[in-house]
């Protein structure tokens, strides 16, 4: 009979360091509805932030354990009693759940910290005690453990393990570590802590060498049991060791790897476009798994060879991710019932209102594109599912912009405001510009472009453009998202629901 393979627990942290580094940060909606697509990918942890950090990530994570089921949910703390209870009280409704606590164990953060070695250990002790004291489940990470003296770690995990840590995570926080060297690492925290088998061996990479993902497999061949990773690597710089990498290469090289996950693979591609419509940060083309390019066969060697026998080129399927051929689904005169079985069919369960206002935007893109794929069903779908959670202050009634060699380009735009139309016009640097120049006129918030992305989301000439955007405004950032067949209207769209986003955050 065959041997079952070891389950490796997939802890997901792309809401807690993902959203932490510069850029990526979500509101409570954005995070609840990623929370609930890391659910339908059914990962095993949710890392919903770190409840003293703020208010707002205290109610986040507050929220998510109401509401999410499924997953265990997990708040960070640091080793200190304030840290553990405002974790506990934020995780308190969550049906399985987790206190996730650390301390720097290196020189450079004993150092920082001003505390011995002794003092480290027993504060570790502390509060994994005290976490103890309200939930079960209790995970300590000793930060920068890859530059960590190694008696010294095997010390403070078997006194953690002792006070009551279920899982202990060695995370290699500045992305240090070389694969055989972490993977040495991890085998040494076996052999040398004599209560290891009582705990889970985590680990959590970091990619400032590119190597978070490398770091991670190997240390999951030493015994490692919990990889913590990010969807798109999002994490501090370089990020985290990437979701749907490592648990791609669990997939394909099952053979050699010889452990699984439970994770839905069908859902990974949903959950990477969801990350990058929330926050406006898009992957490379290049990017494995996710990229725009990653199963694009370019060459014709490669497509000659994939159309003959797929597996010449090819080690996963696009399918395997849930990446769907651009399909023809439904054309102007379905009709309301015939488009919302669709949307059943493509796994989403929308609420009557959402629905028929997609239903509404569908009719009006009918008219403009004969050919309706489900990637634009879904452009549309998620641009009302982001709208109906946020208030629209303005919304665009009208846009018409001029544009060419040797004239001025400008636009004019119409803006609904409650009942109200508002029209304003600008001149600027090109269609776009002028555009949101207009736009900042009517509704008095003056933004700074960080960031401006554009992609088609289907085929044809005639296909609908997603503008991805980021602005600032005073000291805050704010992501937006536009889909139209007319690439000015769209970047209007998406710079409108940053600003809207900003109106509804004040
Ligand atoms: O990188 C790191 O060490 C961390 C810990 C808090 C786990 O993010
Ligand atoms: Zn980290």
């Amino acid at each position: 009979m065959a041997k079952k393979r070891d389950n490796v627990v997939i802890f997901d942290t792309t809401l807690r360091d993902g959203e932490q580094s510069p850029g990526f940060s979500m509101n409570i909606d954005e995070k609840l509805a990623l929370a609930s697509q890391l659910a339908k990918l059914n990962v095993n942890v949710i890392e919903a932030g770190f409840p003293q950090a703020s208010p707002g990530d205290f109610e986040a994570v507050k929220k998510i354990s109401r509401t999410i089921k499924g997953p265990i949910i997990a708040g960070l703390a640091r080793a200190m009693d304030k840290d553990i209870d405002r974790c506990a009280e934020a995780i308190k409704s969550a049906g399985k759940k987790r206190i996730h606590t650390f301390i720097g164990t290196s020189p450079h953060h004993l150092r920082m910290m001003k505390k011995s070695k002794k003092e480290a250990l027993k504060m570790a002790v502390k509060a994994v005690k005290r976490a103890r004291s309200y939930v079960k489940d209790v995970e300590f990470s000793t930060m920068d453990a890859s530059r960590t003296e190694r008696n010294f770690l095997h010390d403070i995990l078997e006194a953690t393990i002792d006070a009551g840590a279920t899982t202990i995570n060695i995370p290699d926080t500045v992305g240090y570590a070389i694969p055989a060297e972490f993977g040495e690492q991890i085998a040494e925290i076996r052999e040398n802590v004599s209560n290891i088998e009582k705990a889970i061996i985590s680990v959590h990479c970091h990619d400032d060498l590119g190597m978070a993902v490398a770091n991670s497999l190997e240390a999951v061949r030493n015994g490692a049991r919990q990889v913590e990773c990010a969807i798109n690597g999002i994490g501090e710089r370089a990020g985290n060791a990437s979701l749907e990498e490592l648990v791609m290469a669990i997939k394909t090289r099952k053979d050699f790897l010889k452990v699984e996950t439970q994770i839905n693979t069908r859902e990974i591609h949903k959950a990477s476009r969801l990350l990058i419509s929330i926050t406006g940060i898009p992957v490379q083309p290049n990017k494995a798994i996710v990229g725009e390019n990653a199963f694009a066969h370019e060459s014709g060697i490669h497509q000659d060879g994939v159309l003959k026998e797929r597996t010449t080129f090819e080690i996963m399927t696009p399918a395997s991710i849930g990446l769907k051929k651009n399909k023809l689904v439904l054309g102007k005169h379905s009709g309301r019932h015939a488009f919302s079985k669709h949307l059943e069919g493509l796994g989403y369960n929308l609420g009557k209102e959402t629905i028929n206002n997609a239903f509404e935007q569908f009719k009006i893109l009918a008219d403009k594109k004969k050919v309706i794929f489900d990637e634009d069903l879904e452009a549309i779908v998620g641009d009302e599912m982001s709208s109906t959670k946020m208030v629209k202050v303005y919304e665009l009634e009208h846009i018409q912009t001029n544009s060419g060699t040797n004239i001025i380009p400008t636009a004019t735009i119409t803006l609904r405001k409650d009942k109200e139309l508002i029209t304003d016009s600008a001149i600027g640097d090109g269609p776009v510009d002028a555009t949101c120049k207009a736009i900042e006129r009517i509704t008095g918030i003056q933004g700074r472009l960080l960031a401006y992305n554009i992609r088609s989301v289907s085929l044809g000439k005639d296909a609908v453009g997603e503008v991805t955007l980021r602005i600032r405004v005073g000291d805050d950032v704010f992501a937006g998202k536009g889909h139209s067949t007319d690439v000015i209207e769209a970047s209007a769209k998406a710079w409108l629901s940053a600003v809207n986003r900003k109106l509804s955050s004040s």
